[in-house]
């Protein structure tokens, strides 16, 4: 791929700019742009409701010859807008203009801390990528998204050096036109904190939030349940 083509970043975090989801896609679109590639972002949540903006939308992937949507994992799924996206591009995609090549890739981040968590939104991306006509260069998953919770990977240190090693190699790969290669989806789904550390600091912030709003002693309890 030469660097005089269009990058779309797709953001599928409700949190906007505050995610993880944007952390690492503002992460690897300035690599793309120091190759020189030309960058669009955007926010799903904000695209798939009104018509201008749904109108708005397919420009942007109509423009882009390479798309790149990094998502948070909800449910071992995608976040209801993203999903909302993808049905509204599917219908559009046989009217859009183009017919150029266009590749895509995706990126999700889950809550806990095992990236196989993701399997499922990943190879949705992938069976939803091949419908649309795009190219499929690969998916990474990296778990334990919320320890990151919308900081610049550049400002997080050495923890996330693995992480940011991935996103470097995928740069290269994607500038090349080529796939995903394994050795990136291996470092950059790599453990950057333990287990044990990770889980104490979430279960304390899910205590401090229900504290904030409260729900102390509410935790536990099950209204669904028979
Ligand atoms: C409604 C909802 C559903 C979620 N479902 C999962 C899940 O199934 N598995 C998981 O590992 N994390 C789950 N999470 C946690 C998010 O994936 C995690 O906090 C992620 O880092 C958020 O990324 P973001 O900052 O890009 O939004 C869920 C979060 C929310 C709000």
């Amino acid at each position: 791929m030469t660097t005089d083509k269009k990058v779309l970043l797709l953001i599928g975090s409700p949190k906007g700019e505050n995610s993880t989801s944007a952390s690492l896609g503002n992460y690897l679109i300035s690599k793309l742009e120091e190759f020189g590639m030309k960058t669009e972002k955007a926010f799903i949540h904000r695209l798939v409701y009104r018509e201008e903006k749904i109108q708005n939308l397919f420009r942007m992937i109509d423009n882009a010859d390479l798309i790149i949507l990094t998502f948070p994992l909800y449910v071992d799924s995608l976040p209801a807008p993203v999903i909302k996206a993808m049905e509204l591009i599917k219908e559009e995609k046989d009217k859009l203009k183009s017919q150029k090549s266009q590749n895509f890739i995706a990126i999700c981040n889950s809550g806990f801390p095992e990236p196989s968590q993701s399997t499922v939104a990943l190879q949705i991306c992938r069976i939803f990528s091949k419908d649309c006509g795009f190219v499929w260069k690969g998916g990474v998953a990296l778990g334990g998204g919320a320890a990151i919770n919308g900081t610049p990977l550049q400002e997080k240190g050495g923890m996330v050096r693995n992480v940011i090693k991935g996103l470097d190699i995928i740069a290269h790969a994607l500038k090349e036109g080529k796939d995903i290669p394994q050795a990136a989806i291996d470092l950059f789904s790599k453990k950057f904190i333990p287990s044990a550390i990770y889980k104490t600091f979430g279960n304390l912030g899910w205590k401090l939030q229900a504290r904030r709003y409260g729900a102390k002693k509410k935790l536990k309890d099950k209204p669904y349940s028979l």
